[in-house]
């Protein structure tokens, strides 16, 4: 089983799709962190994101990025070394968008993305999974949320005051996240034709898990409980 959760940045498809995944059993795919850590790797390395564009299959690799099974997700790994933290910080926040445009990654990482699926049933989570990466995911689930609310949970999540100012400044990268993921020529962002939209505006964390839950085991009787 394969579902798919797609969405704009801080819409919480990460955290919703790992407690989805853990609620049913299956394994997390948190493909974003695939895309950050190759953007990190690129900075560790001190390629200028003006020369990204230039990075082939052959240069990608020899970047040594990796992921393997951990807990019920996969551990991201540069050179064997664990990266989970450094690929969250706000200097890699900020660049992760030049990385993700780029067709040779973006096609480099489909092989990857796919390959994990051919182990383990699983949540996805990202920008394309129901439109490009698993295009045949029994569910989809296309999760928005209005910017000013995804701001304050993003601030939250990092343990950050909700002030007036950071709001603001968070609601503007936000934006300006959706747009670069929204316009880029190759795999956009944007809601498949059988995706189920899921507006959390106004749901609490408990109940997007649960509206998911549900309409998986609507989908496939035989993961219910
Ligand atoms: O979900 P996130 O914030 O960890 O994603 C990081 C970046 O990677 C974001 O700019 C969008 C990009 N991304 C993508 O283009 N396709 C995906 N399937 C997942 C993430």
């Amino acid at each position: 089983m394969i579902i798919a959760i797609d969405g704009p940045a801080g819409s919480g498809k990460s955290s919703t799709a790992r407690a989805v995944a853990e609620r049913m059993g299956l394994r997390h795919l948190d493909s974003g962190a695939f895309y950050r850590a190759i953007t990190y790797a690129a900075m560790q390395r001190g390629i200028p994101v003006a020369e990204w564009p230039n990075l082939d299959t052959d240069r990608l690799e020899s970047f040594a990025v990796s992921a393997e099974p951990a807990d019920s997700g996969f551990r991201m790994l540069l050179a064997g070394n664990d990266i989970s933290g450094p690929i969250r910080r706000a200097e890699v926040n900020a660049l992760v968008s030049a990385m993700a445009r780029l067709p040779a990654v973006r096609t480099w990482l489909l092989g990857t993305l796919r390959e994990a699926a051919t182990r383990a049933d699983l949540v996805a989570d990202g920008r394309d999974i129901g439109t490009v990466v698993f295009p045949e995911a029994d569910l989809k689930v296309y999760l928005v949320a209005e910017a000013d609310v995804r701001a304050r949970r993003r601030l939250e999540q990092m343990g950050l005051a909700a002030d007036e100012v950071s709001l603001a400044e968070e609601v503007g990268r936000i934006e300006e996240r959706d747009r670069a993921d929204s316009s880029r020529d190759v795999a956009p962002l944007r809601q498949a034709d059988d995706a189920v939209l899921l507006d959390t505006t106004h749901l609490t964390f408990d109940q997007q898990v649960a509206r998911i839950v549900e309409l998986a085991r609507e989908r496939d009787p035989r993961s219910a409980p």
